[in-house]
């Protein structure tokens, strides 16, 4: 069993988060990294005052053989918003500031991959902090497994997240080492169709100057879609994730369902040969994505 710590603003939600991933045997909210001053345990309420020091932290222990530490990384930095000083979400304050802390130094070099990783993307300085644990208490029994105590409880994370978690995990487990890219692209559209509800899920493949219609859940669709038309044909040419809030705003728009309101174009990519495939998915509700959707779909396409 390893230990690593992730202060990513309100504890409630990234406990609930971390204890949803598969390898992690317990995710525990706590207080760490107070003022070398302070003396003793803090209490929520002294923790909230804002002048401790501590940050509301969760203490992730997970088995390495089942999850790396590369991956809980990863997916600390997809749920936080790395460029933002002591906020996150709805809750400001330093309590709520971000930091990974490590207990191991031999940790430091992957955490610090990660981090570079995430900066190069971003291309700005990160406001996350990345040192070695000084302290950690745990918090009161009242705060942990908190959304698990209260369904309705606030979070500052979209509650999309838990869905997305699991069915990126499962979608990765089912995947396996299937070579066949048919197969990998029909298991996704079921498991997204049937875990979230979508209006219609499907893979769009692109042979020569158009996409073909390729596995997909839903009523029937159009066959074949031109290069830079469409919502699909949009996402291909301009190799980026297109949201359509409103799908009668769109300039291009095709129509496959009446029903359809609100549309996510996700590009897939073949290594160095570009783009192979959109996954599009429909709903009919009016701005049913944003870039929660974005971010998972976009990690599920890159499993494929
Ligand atoms: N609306 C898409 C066409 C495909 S259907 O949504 C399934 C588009 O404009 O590209």
């Amino acid at each position: 069993m390893k230990e690593i710590y992730f202060a990513g603003g309100c504890f409630w939600g990234t406990e609930h988060f971390f204890s949803g991933v598969d390898g992690v045997e317990s995710a525990v909210s706590g207080y760490a990294q107070g003022r070398p001053d302070f003396v003793g345990r803090p209490s929520y309420e002294q923790v909230y005052t804002d002048t401790t020091g501590f940050a509301e932290t969760v203490k992730v222990s997970y088995r390495p053989e089942t999850v790396s530490l590369k991956l809980l990384a990863e997916l600390f930095f997809d749920i936080i918003d790395p460029l933002s000083l002591n906020r996150q979400g709805h809750d400001i304050g330093t309590r709520y500031r971000t930091g990974v802390y490590y207990d191991d130094p031999a940790d430091l070099p992957v955490l610090q991959e990660v981090y570079s990783a995430v900066e190069a993307r971003l291309g700005q300085p990160l406001e996350v902090e990345l040192e070695a644990l000084r302290v950690f208490f745990e918090a009161e029994d009242r705060h942990q497994k908190y959304l698990d105590k209260n369904p309705d409880g606030y979070c500052h994370l979209p509650l999309r997240t838990f869905k997305y978690l699991r069915l990126y995990q499962d979608v990765a487990a089912l995947l396996g080492d299937e070579p066949d890219s048919v197969a990998r692209m029909a298991e996704t559209a079921a498991l997204i169709y049937e875990r979230m509800k979508f209006f219609w899920v499907g893979f769009y493949i692109v042979r020569g100057s158009e996409l073909v219609l390729g596995p997909f859940q839903g009523p029937p669709a159009c066959l074949r879609i031109a290069y830079g038309r469409g919502v699909c044909g949009t996402a291909w040419k301009e190799a980026r994730t297109v949201v359509v809030p409103d799908v009668e705003a769109f300039p291009g728009h095709i129509a496959c369902s009446s029903l359809s309101r609100s549309e996510i174009v996700v590009p897939v990519l073949a290594g160095a040969e570009g783009i192979c495939a959109v996954l599009d998915i429909d709903s009919t509700i009016p701005s049913a994505f944003d870039s929660t959707d974005a971010l998972w779909l976009g990690k599920i396409c890159a499993l494929l």
